[in-house]
């Protein structure tokens, strides 16, 4: 299985990034960079000096650089300074640039291990026991929040079971794809997947006069997965299939619930949605139904121009950064149907978690969100 190019390692100093880093990165049959290694290479003094003789901002300016610098590193385990997420955009940086992973490590044993190493941090110079306890309480508290900004967050720093993890995670999100669905023949259905090689969610698009249906069809036996989140409706009313018992001709509880159209008046577009599904199914293909604006309504993205003729689908990225697994190709988010097959992918990548919200009922018809 190919991992992401670039896996970058946070946590507090002390939570093991340059031990857990080489491990691992040996395992992977990666190159081991430490950001503060970078950094005295290039200013040719050591972190120390650098905070004596610039001080604090000085470096968190080289800091940014350095990390700016890892950018086109092709396998790489990345160990990042224990303040890195924390200044400037670079923890949005780093969520755009790689998979992130947060060494989450309890604060006791974080005393215990950077005692013995006091002298050689400058930010721990001169405490004494007492200090040195509260002072690493105190920051992990504040820093915590950057750090949970991280795309997978590890307890166990066994490399063997931190590798597991890493490789769970990516295959989970190999594992399905969001797709916005439309018009048969209108290059309207967009797929939104996680391509490994790159580490990057990517975008195809049913090209204008193919069978958007056929296009699916052939995609996916190419790309291997197990489920499909679409937005379109996969069932009808109940009252189609027990006539006289219900009343309500045109929606579902679930259209209902979460205001979406009724899958009569989108009508055909219906019948070959549930026809692909069958087809699918035959396949081994699971297809799970989504509904991309009951998403875009929760992460309150209309009043950021979701939809807006004025704004452009990347325009909203920091808004979905931290919802979804991996860095999105936005260069390829052309058009609202891309970003839908985003948001079909989130719910996707929600239910997965176990952080979705559903609509309807099992009988009728149900939606993830
Ligand atoms: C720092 C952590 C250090 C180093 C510098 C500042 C911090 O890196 O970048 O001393 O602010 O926590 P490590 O976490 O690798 O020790």
């Amino acid at each position: 299985m190919k991992f992401p190019p670039r896996i970058f390692l946070l946590g507090f100093m002390g939570s093991g990034k340059s031990h857990l880093g080489r491990l691992l990165a040996k395992r992977l049959n990666y190159a081991f960079s430490d950001l503060d290694d970078l950094i005295e290479q290039d200013a040719g003094m050591t972190i120390s000096g650098i905070f004596e003789r610039y001080g604090e901002s000085h470096f968190r300016g080289l800091e940014k650089e350095a990390l700016h610098r890892t950018a086109d590193l092709e396998g790489h385990v990345i160990a990042c300074g224990g303040g890195t997420p924390c200044f400037f955009d670079n923890m949005s940086w780093i969520r755009d640039h790689g998979l992130s992973v947060f060494l989450d490590v309890p604060p006791q044993l974080i005393v215990q291990r950077l005692l013995p190493e006091q002298s050689k941090r400058p930010l721990l110079r001169g405490l004494n026991p007492n200090e040195l306890e509260v002072f690493i309480r105190e920051r992990l508290e504040q820093r915590l929040p950057f750090y949970h900004k991280a795309a997978l967050r590890i307890a166990d720093t066994e490399p063997d079971r931190v590798e597991e993890t890493i490789r769970h995670w990516i295959t989970q999100s190999a594992s399905f794809v969001g797709v916005d669905y439309g018009s048969k023949l209108a290059g309207t259905t967009a797929i939104a997947y996680f391509e490994p090689e790159s580490g990057m969610l990517k975008f195809v698009r049913s090209p204008k006069g193919d069978d958007a249906d056929l296009f699916l069809q052939n995609w996916l036996k190419t790309h291997p997965v197990k489920t499909v989140c679409i937005d379109a409706p996969l069932s009808l009313p109940r009252v189609y299939r027990t006539p006289g018992q219900y009343g309500d001709y045109f929606y579902r509880e679930a259209d209902r619930s979460v205001k979406a159209m009724s899958p009569m008046f989108l009508g055909g577009l219906t019948a070959r949605a549930m026809q692909l599904q069958s087809r699918l199914t035959e396949a081994g293909i699971a297809c799970q139904e989504v509904y991309p604006g009951g998403l875009a309504r929760i992460f309150g993205l209309n009043t950021h121009g979701y939809k807006d003729k004025r704004s452009r689908p990347a325009d909203l990225r920091e808004h979905l950064q931290e919802v979804l697994p991996h860095p999105v190709r936005w260069d390829l988010v052309s058009d609202w149907h891309a970003f839908d097959a985003l948001l079909a992918y989130a719910s996707g990548w929600r239910f997965i978690q176990g952080n979705h919200v559903t609509a309807g009922t099992p009988e009728e018809g149900v939606i993830i969100i």
